[in-house]
C-alpha cells in the first residue's frame, strides 16, 4: 500500500515535472498567459503545403466559443454568440438555380470521403465531406461515427419537403448558423465542398431513390 502511494507520488511529481517543462517561460506555479500559450502552439506547428499557421488563428466566433466552453453561464457571452450565429447565417448562399438535389451516388461517395485540406493533400483537387466520420446515413454503411445525429431516412421523415430541404441546405453550408460552437464543419462557407457537391450530398439526404431513405 505504501509503496503504491510513494509510486502515486512518484508519478505526479513526474506528470508536473513535464508540465513546467513544456510551459513557456515560468515556473510550475505561475500560470501561463493565454498569448503565452498560443505563442507555444504556434511554434510546435510547422506549416506544410496548403496547412499554414494562420489555421491556428481563432476567429471572433471560435473566440467567443471558446470563452463560452470555460463560462457556460455568462450571459453576456451568449447574447455575443446568438449575434454571431445571425452573422453566420448571412453568410448562406442557396443554389442560384433553385434546385437543391444533385446526384445521390455522386454524393455517397464525397459522404466517404474524408480527403482535402490537409498538407498532403492536392488543393486542386476537390474536397470530401466525410459525413460518416460523424453520421449514420445510408443503412450499408455500418461504419460510422456519432458525434452528430443518425441521417438515416431524412428525406423521408420529412416528407421530403421543400422547407426542410432548404434548412438541410443551410445547416450544411454553415452549420454555426443553427449552433454556434457546432463542431460539424462549414462545407459551404469555408470553401469545403462546392455547391455542385453540396447538391450531391443533399440528393444523399432527399432523394426518394438515395439509399438514406430506403
Ligand atoms: C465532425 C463531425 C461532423 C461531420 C464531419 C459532419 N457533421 Fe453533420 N452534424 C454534426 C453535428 C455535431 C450535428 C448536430 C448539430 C450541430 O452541432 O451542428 C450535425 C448536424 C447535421 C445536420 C442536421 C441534422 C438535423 O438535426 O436535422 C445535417 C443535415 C448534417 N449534419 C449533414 C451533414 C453532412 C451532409 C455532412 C457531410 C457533408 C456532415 N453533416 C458532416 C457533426 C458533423
Amino acid at each position: 500500500m505504501q509503496r503504491f502511494a510513494f509510486q502515486l507520488t512518484a508519478l505526479a511529481l513526474g506528470a508536473a515535472g513535464l508540465v513546467a517543462c513544456s510551459l513557456p517561460q515560468g515556473s510550475a506555479d505561475e500560470t501561463p498567459s493565454t498569448a503565452s500559450i498560443r505563442e507555444e502552439l504556434k511554434a510546435s506547428f510547422q506549416p506544410k503545403g496548403q496547412a499554414t499557421l494562420d489555421r491556428l488563428d481563432q476567429s471572433p466566433l471560435q473566440a467567443a466559443c471558446s470563452a463560452y466552453a470555460m463560462n457556460p453561464n455568462d450571459s453576456d457571452l451568449r447574447k455575443q454568440l446568438d449575434a454571431l450565429m445571425v452573422e453566420q447565417m448571412n453568410t448562406v448562399q442557396y443554389p442560384a438555380d433553385g434546385h437543391y438535389l444533385g446526384d445521390w451516388k455522386k454524393g455517397e461517395k464525397i459522404a466517404q470521403t474524408g480527403k482535402g485540406k490537409q498538407f498532403s493533400d492536392d488543393p486542386e483537387k476537390p474536397s470530401g465531406g466525410n459525413c460518416y466520420a460523424c453520421h449514420q446515413l445510408s443503412p450499408k454503411e455500418i461504419a460510422y461515427g456519432n458525434i452528430g445525429p443518425s441521417l438515416l431516412h431524412y428525406g423521408k421523415l420529412r416528407n421530403y419537403s421543400p422547407e426542410a430541404m432548404k434548412v438541410a441546405w443551410a445547416q450544411i453550408y454553415n452549420s454555426k448558423a443553427f449552433h454556434a460552437c457546432s463542431t460539424m464543419p462549414r462545407f459551404g462557407e469555408q470553401g469545403i465542398l462546392t455547391q455542385a457537391q453540396i447538391k450531391d450530398v443533399m440528393a444523399l439526404l432527399f432523394d426518394p431513390k438515395s439509399p438514406v431513405n430506403q
